[in-house]
C-alpha cells in the first residue's frame, strides 16, 4: 500500500533542509528520485538524477523534463520544496512593513508561488497525460496564521518575519485545491503539507520562545514529516486530494 518502488519522483529545492531529507527518504523507499535545485550539480545514477534547474523558469523546467523522460521515464510524483524562506534578521533587515522592499517581495513570490505553479504545470501536465501522479506542495503555519513577530525580536531590536512569505504560503493552499479539482479526472492527486518550524540552526532564545507557543512544547525534528510524504505519494492516500495536512505540534490548535 505504501510501496514507492516503481515511482519516479521529482523533488524541487532538493539541496535544502527538507529537500535533502525527502530525497534520502525516497531513495531508501526504492523510488527513483530526481533532485532539482538551482544549487546542485548534474549527476545521473541508476536510482537518482540531480539536475541544476530554476523553478522560476519554464524553459529550465521543460529542459529538465526532457532529460528526465529520456534518462528515466515520465514522473509519477512531485514534491515542491524550492522556496525562499529567509530568516527575519538576515542581512540585518528588520522587514518592517512600511519600508518592505518590493524587490524582495517579488523574489519571494517568484520562487514560492510562480515556481510552484510552473513546476505543477509542467510536471503535472505530463502526469495527467499518463493518468497517474501525486503532487505534494508545502505551505506553512504562517500561510494560515500571522507569524508572532515577538519570537523574532532581539531585545530592543524589532525583527519581523517578512509578509511576502505568509502571502506566498497562503497562495499554495488554494493553488493546491484548484489543481486537485482540475486534475481529479486525470488521476493526478494534489495535496498540501502545512508545516510548523523545524529545529535546525536557530539561536537558543528563538527555539525557547517558539517551543513555548507549541502544545507539544518543541520544534519539529527533520524526520517527522517522512511518513506523511510516503503516505501522500503512495496508494495509501488514494482517496485524498485537495487536502491540507497540518503537522505543527499543535501550533494552530489553540
Ligand atoms: N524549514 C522550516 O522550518 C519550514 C517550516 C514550514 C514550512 N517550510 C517549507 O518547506 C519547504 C522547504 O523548506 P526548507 O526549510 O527545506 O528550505 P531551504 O531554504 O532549506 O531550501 C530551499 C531550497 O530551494 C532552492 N531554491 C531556491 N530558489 C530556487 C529556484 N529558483 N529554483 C530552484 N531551487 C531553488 C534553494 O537552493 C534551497 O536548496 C518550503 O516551502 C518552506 O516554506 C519549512
Amino acid at each position: 500500500m505504501f510501496d514507492l518502488s516503481n515511482e519516479v519522483i521529482i523533488i524541487t529545492g532538493a539541496s535544502g533542509l527538507l529537500g535533502k531529507q525527502f530525497s534520502n527518504l525516497l531513495l531508501n523507499q526504492g523510488a527513483r528520485v530526481v533532485m532539482l535545485d538551482k544549487n546542485i550539480s548534474n549527476k545521473l545514477g541508476s536510482d537518482f538524477y540531480s539536475l541544476r534547474s530554476d523553478v522560476t523558469s519554464a524553459v529550465s523546467l521543460k529542459q529538465a523534463l526532457a532529460k528526465i523522460k529520456s534518462n528515466f521515464s515520465t514522473p509519477t510524483g512531485l514534491i515542491n520544496c524550492a522556496a525562499v524562506n529567509e530568516s527575519p534578521n538576515s542581512n540585518n533587515r528588520s522587514n518592517k512593513l512600511e519600508h518592505y522592499s518590493i524587490k524582495n517581495y517579488q523574489k519571494t513570490m517568484d520562487v514560492n508561488v510562480k515556481g510552484v505553479f510552473l513546476s505543477c504545470q509542467i510536471f503535472g501536465t505530463e502526469m495527467a497525460k499518463k493518468r497517474k501522479g501525486s503532487i505534494i506542495n508545502i505551505s506553512s503555519i504562517y500561510g494560515l496564521l500571522s507569524p508572532d513577530h515577538r519570537l523574532y525580536h532581539k531585545g530592543s531590536k524589532k525583527y519581523f518575519k517578512p509578509i511576502d512569505y505568509s502571502i506566498s504560503k497562503s497562495a499554495i493552499i488554494n493553488l493546491t485545491k484548484y489543481l486537485s479539482v482540475y486534475w481529479a479526472n486525470d488521476k493526478v492527486r494534489v495535496n498540501n503539507l502545512i508545516l510548523g518550524g523545524i529545529k535546525s540552526s536557530q539561536d537558543k532564545n528563538f527555539v525557547r520562545k517558539y517551543s513555548n507557543r507549541v502544545p507539544l512544547g518543541r520544534m519539529a525534528n527533520l524526520d517527522e514529516f517522512d511518513s506523511a510524504v510516503v503516505y501522500l505519494l503512495s496508494k495509501g492516500s488514494s482517496y485524498m486530494t485537495g487536502s491540507d495536512m497540518i503537522i505543527d505540534g499543535g501550533w494552530t490548535a489553540w
